[in-house]
């Protein structure tokens, strides 16, 4: 071992299964934070991240997006370093888990693992469908919890009493792919001997090294006394993830490592590709200097406990490397609620970086972020307030005030005024200010640095500078002002850095550390730049129609009317409604048939001819040719949307839905200039020449 005193920190390492969004940035902002604390330390760190590439979603939604798994993961494996940059987040490196290092320390680990005997092969009844051909995590199968009876619930939870459940507990299962009812295979598996390390797992908990939240070893707690079941780390072809060496030999089929036991290892990978393009410059780098010193610190979500309290401790004791630290913190909520697409609290890093750039979240997010499982709300009300009268009236206001007065009246200025009792109160402020950096409680931080600035602003107005001619009191006032300004930089350098970067800048200075706290600085003040944004709440549009994928199930004639037809259409968690449609026309019953179309699933319900119609299919109509608009890749009951709009789900009645207006231009649709879409595709409609409306 080389030298133990490096600390790696890591961000748990999100799926590439989709874009960025502003739930993950909590955790990666919070650990950016602290890196930059320990750097502004002088402390040798890497940040280390990564995205994690395997498992069954991924493979399924590849295939939904028509693409390879390993060509749909690389897209998002570089949207993410992108979208993370664009929030400050000083990764040092975010590698992959489908890579050469990874594929050798899993193994490295397997093998370890089994040559040590916690490693075992056991049958295990597994889920199968025989439609798709592949077995069916939990997730994937829907069925009616057996505890409370709630229908179509997803195999590992049940949202109607909260039930834990396995695929295996649901009454009438079917397939969510392709709804088949299942089958029960019984095959080979690999286990990890969890059980094991009960007793290790016991005494880390309670270890003051381990230094757990109080929330979390309670959980622990919980879990050991309720007894650890071995772990499968296994999964059944097809998958996408690494093959397990051996495994056609030893169970008569491929087998492939399970997504849980790969993706912490990719902690190690991401290091030791790290090391890899160090090794030209700096000799002998490896991901052990990193790993075995035992400073390592994971930052992680409540939801994925489970795996790093207990499945990842136990395989690092197992293979002889320390524990690391950990942190977990709660979820984002939007204005009080879950994060999701259909209420419209949904944000992709993107979009929420267009509309109110880094420094505003980083600065929001730190505000309230302490060493707690506690969920963070984005409250916009709140952001708006804390962005606007704190950030910017506080902190801001109080730098931004002093270095444009000196850069005008003062360019060149002395040494500062002594000041010796405020002087004092601002140094034994800034050193708790750095406690609470490196206990986490960046909301403390927050706090003090505030208390900093207010003493920076009282300090100004009372000294009055703009009152006095060019006399060395007043310089020396000034002086101190700047001064405090350079320290407040330093001590928000973690969480503002491109703030921190344009004061050091303006007093011809640059990377400022924690120590370089002082009132020593003297000098000229240059041109002084915009240092923060107000912000201005953008609310989404409403829309008022519920716009939702449904698959026409089955076509047949109106008995009552020549130009209507009768769908049976599937909506997805909607359910099926019977649709009455004006199509006779234009469409063969063939050719509607199992389409994937879009409906108005909020129409009030009506009798048209004496048959009940829930829910109105929209087509698209130039007057000589008619399309509906198809879909390909969207599932039965997702939504779609225009552009910076959110779908009402109230009721609408048919005047009202008249009133909406919709229009083709080629070949897409819009509605006041923006475009409809959806996170996979945009929708098309055929054959129908631009102006068309949509109804
Ligand atoms: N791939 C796994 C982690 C493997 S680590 C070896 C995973 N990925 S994830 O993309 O679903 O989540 C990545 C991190 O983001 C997790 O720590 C998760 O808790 C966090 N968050 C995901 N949604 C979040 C919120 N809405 N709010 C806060 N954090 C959230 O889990
Ligand atoms: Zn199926």
């Amino acid at each position: 071992m080389k030298s133990p005193s490096k600390t790696v920190i890591t961000a748990a390492l999100p799926y590439a299964n989709g874009p960025m969004h502003i739930g993950f940035l909590l955790e990666a902002i919070q650990a950016d934070i602290y890196a930059r604390v320990l750097r502004s330390l002088r402390k040798e760190v890497l940040y280390i991240c990564a995205s994690d590439m395997h498992g069954t979603p991924i493979e399924i939604n590849a295939r939904k997006a028509g693409l390879e798994p390993e060509k749909f993961v690389e897209k998002y494996w570089k949207e993410h370093q992108q979208d993370a940059a664009s929030f400050l987040i000083s990764f040092d490196n975010f590698y992959k888990t489908h890579s050469k290092e990874n594929k050798e320390l899993s193994e490295y680990f397997f093998t370890g693992l089994k040559k040590k005997k916690y490693i075992y092969i056991k049958n295990m009844d597994v889920i199968y469908c025989p439609s798709c051909q592949r077995s069916l995590p939990d997730r994937y199968i829907r069925g009616a919890c057996p505890l409370c009876g709630t229908a179509d619930q997803y195999g590992d939870i049940c949202e109607g009493c909260g039930s834990v459940l396995k695929g295996t507990d649901l009454l009438n299962p079917k397939c969510s792919i392709c709804g088949t009812t299942p089958q029960i295979k019984s095959s080979p598996h690999y286990f990890f001997k969890l059980s094991a390390f009960a007793g290790k797992l016991k005494k880390w908990i309670n270890s003051k090294r381990a230094d757990l939240q109080p929330e979390v070893r309670n959980w622990l707690k919980g879990w050991l006394d309720k007894g650890l079941e071995d772990w499968c780390i296994s999964r059944d072809a097809p998958y996408f993830g690494f093959e397990i060496p051996d495994s056609k030999k030893e169970c008569g089929e491929v087998k492939y490592f399970y997504v849980w036991l790969d993706a912490p290892i990719g902690y190690l990978s991401s290091t030791q590709n790290y090391c890899g393009k160090q090794n030209q410059k700096q000799k002998n780098c490896a991901w052990e200097d990193y790993w075995k010193g035992g400073k390592a610190q994971h930052f992680i979500g409540k939801d994925i406990s489970y795996f790093h309290f207990l499945f990842w401790p136990a395989m690092l004791m197992a293979m002889g490397i320390p524990l690391p630290k950990l942190t977990v913190h709660g979820f984002i909520t939007v204005n009080g609620q879950k994060m999701s697409k259909s209420r419209g609290t949904f944000f992709t890093a993107k979009e929420f970086h267009k509309l109110y750039g880094a420094e505003a979240l980083r600065f929001y997010y730190a505000s309230h972020l302490q060493r707690k499982v506690v969920d963070v709300d984005l409250n916009f009300d709140e952001f708006a307030a804390v962005v606007n009268n704190v950030l910017v009236g506080k902190l801001g206001n109080f730098c931004y005030r002093s270095l444009t007065f000196a850069e005008k009246n003062y360019p060149l200025l002395p040494a500062a005024a002594e000041n010796k009792a405020l002087t004092k109160k601002v140094l034994s402020l800034s050193e708790k200010i750095k406690k609470n950096y490196l206990a986490q409680d960046y909301h403390a931080a927050m706090k003090n640095i505030l208390v900093v600035a207010d003493l920076g602003n009282a300090y100004f107005q009372k000294a009055e500078p703009w009152k006095s001619k060019d006399d060395e009191k007043t310089k020396k006032a000034v002086s101190w002002c700047i001064n405090l300004a350079r320290n407040l930089a330093i001590l928000i350098n973690p969480v503002l850095p491109e703030f921190s970067a344009k004061v050091f800048s303006v007093l011809g200075e640059k990377n400022l550390v924690f120590s370089d706290i002082n009132f020593r600085w003297k000098g000229k003040v240059h041109k002084v730049p915009l240092l923060v944004n107000k912000v201005e709440i953008v609310r989404k549009e409403s829309f008022p129609l519920q716009l939702t994928v449904g698959k026409i199930l089955e076509v047949k004639d109106h008995s009552n009317a020549d130009s209507l037809y009768l769908l049976s259409v599937d909506l997805g968690k909607l359910g099926k409604r019977q649709v009455v449609a004006g199509l006779k026309k234009h469409f063969s019953k063939d050719l509607l048939q199992g389409r994937k179309a879009i409906f108005v699933a909020n129409m009030k319900p009506a009798k048209l001819r004496g048959e009940m119609s829930e829910a109105m299919i929209l087509a698209a109509d130039d007057g000589a040719h008619v399309s509906i608009l198809e879909v390909q890749k969207l599932d039965p009951g997702e939504e779609v949307h225009f552009e910076g709009t959110e779908n009402v789900h109230a009721e609408i009645t048919f005047d009202e839905f008249l009133k909406v207006n919709m229009t083709v231009q080629a070949g897409k649709v819009f509605y006041a200039g923006k475009k409809l879409i959806s996170s996979l595709e945009e929708v098309r409609v055929h054959t129908v020449n631009d102006g068309a409306k949509v109804r």
